[in-house]
């Protein structure tokens, strides 16, 4: 398949939505599933002034193991159990995508079993089914943030070579099963997450231990080496089906044009295109080698294995976009709250109630620097917008939402059609409400569905659409020339 460019969206063009198995699916120890790194996110009441702990120990998950608790990622929204009901609601929404993830953790409980889970298989089997039924595309992830719990106690998650193979083994055998029924995948949900937060993104468990920082680079080089690996077994077991890297867009604003903040914003800006340099380009940036080896670390790759992942780069680029980040070399500014990492205040920019800037040029901004730097398709797997709705009279008035995906769908037409920017797919997060990545809040909403539960899951779970449900229905039927 390929992407023409031409003015104006492509008739083709993408309008879909985007979510994540360990916030959505619940049914987190039903039909033969193990227990992964997300099952173990704990609530924690931010009126209280705690933060969730993000960094976990082997003590920390032997204890949360132990625990009774409020683990909302184990219950999700329910969709292990709704799922015909949300995507109906999809279909009739008009998206022509869906992006979600496959557990790794439901084909291979383990991770490392010599055979997969039949009633994991056929789960994701159904939802796909039930996307085609719905003029759906599918589009998966095959690991976004939900390390099998045994690879990370067991193998010492992603920092050991042999997690590469296992993962091999996994991604082969959801090639296999879905070939013809997915045309596009990919690898690991932001992959800057490795390096940003290792357990999460690798399966690291946090140590003190002196080798601590060269596990979390050496767990980031096996997942850029799987990735290189499962993308050469796409090719061979599904040829038309395409494979995408996912990067967290931290596109920085130097906070001034003191060259102190400007040096310091190319710093942090080649740091994020560090993964896609890798994954596009095939090349490790010399700066990247410099800094490895000012730390006393390396890359501990073979000859060969570099070479395949020069060889077996992706076929599009795709990223989550939420915000911008501003740098600066003044330690005393502010610093700010955002999506994996946090940054210095924008004084340009309003912020959401979660402390993220809003910022719609930047989307445009990051799309014109990526289109730039790879000359690639690019596709926007995540946008959108984190808030508190109410319910008042049966429905939810999100007038914030609709603004800030307006301006950011403008900024995304005004990037094609204007700069002639190659972007072939938007994703909103998440077309149905669920439990927040960063926090395990189910307040924290995006959807353009509103599910009744609360931080504590009570509530029926009953899928009721907001006002923006009708409004993305009219931009994807208009193809965005209706922005309401
Ligand atoms: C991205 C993740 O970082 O941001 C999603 O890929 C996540 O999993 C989304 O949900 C929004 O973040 P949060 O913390 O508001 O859920």
């Amino acid at each position: 398949m390929t992407h023409t460019q031409s003015a104006g969206l492509n008739r083709k063009f993408l309008w879909g939505g985007a979510s994540a198995a360990n916030q959505m699916e619940g049914a987190f120890d039903e039909a033969g599933k193990g227990l992964t790194t997300a099952d173990l996110a704990v609530f924690v009441d931010k009126t209280t002034g705690q933060k969730p702990k993000k960094e976990l120990s082997l003590e920390d998950i032997a204890e949360l193991k132990a625990r009774d608790g409020n683990f909302p990622k184990r219950r999700g929204n329910d969709f292990f159990h709704r799922y015909e009901e949300d995507i109906a609601l999809l279909g009739e929404l008009g998206v022509t995508a869906y992006r979600f993830s496959i557990s790794w953790a439901r084909i291979f409980p383990n991770g490392d079993d010599a055979t997969p889970n039949e009633a994991g298989l056929q789960f994701y089997s159904e939802v796909i089914d039930a996307c085609r039924r719905a003029n759906i595309e599918p589009v998966i992830t095959l690991s976004h943030f939900d390390t099998p719990l045994a690879i990370v106690e067991n193998y010492g998650g992603w920092s050991n070579r042999k997690v590469v193979d296992l993962f091999r083994a996994y991604a082969q055998t959801v090639f296999r099963r879905y070939a013809g029924r997915v045309a596009y995948w990919m690898t690991f949900n932001e992959i800057n997450a490795a390096l940003e937060i290792p357990f999460k993104g690798a399966g690291l468990a946090f140590s003190n231990s002196p080798s601590y920082e060269a596990d979390t680079h050496r767990g980031l080089h096996h997942q850029l080496l799987a990735s290189a690996l499962v993308t050469s077994d796409l090719r061979e077991i599904s040829p038309d089906a395409q494979m995408g890297c996912m990067d967290a867009s931290f596109l920085t604003y130097p906070y001034s044009s003191d060259p102190e903040d400007v040096w310091l914003a190319l710093n942090e800006n080649r740091a994020y295109y560090l993964y896609t340099d890798i994954q596009a380009l095939g090349v490790f940036p010399a700066w990247y080698r410099k800094d490895l080896e000012r730390r006393g670390l390396s890359i501990e790759l073979t000859e060969d294995e570099l070479a395949l992942i020069k060889e077996h780069t992706v076929d599009y680029i795709s990223f989550s976009y939420y915000m911008s980040f501003v740098a600066s070399a003044d330690p005393s500014r502010q610093k700010g709250e955002g999506n994996l990492k946090g940054g210095v205040d924008n004084p340009y920019l309003p912020q959401t109630d979660w402390g993220w800037s809003i910022d719609p040029l930047g989307l445009r901004i990051a799309l014109n620097d990526m289109y730039d730097r790879y000359r690639l398709p690019l596709m926007i797997s995540e946008n959108g917008f984190g808030a508190v709705d109410k319910i008042v009279d049966g429905t939810v008035h999100d007038p914030d939402r609709i603004s800030y995906l307006r301006q950011h769908i403008a900024a995304l037409i005004a990037a094609v059609e204007e700069d002639g920017v190659d972007c072939f797919a938007y994703l909103v997060w998440s077309p149905i409400d669920m439990i927040s990545a960063g926090t395990s809040e189910m307040k924290k909403r995006y959807g353009f569905v509103y599910v009744d539960f609360d931080d504590t899951g009570a509530g029926s779970g009953a899928r009721i659409k907001k006002d923006s449900f009708a409004w993305y229905q009219k931009v994807i039927a208009s193809n965005g020339a209706d922005l309401g």
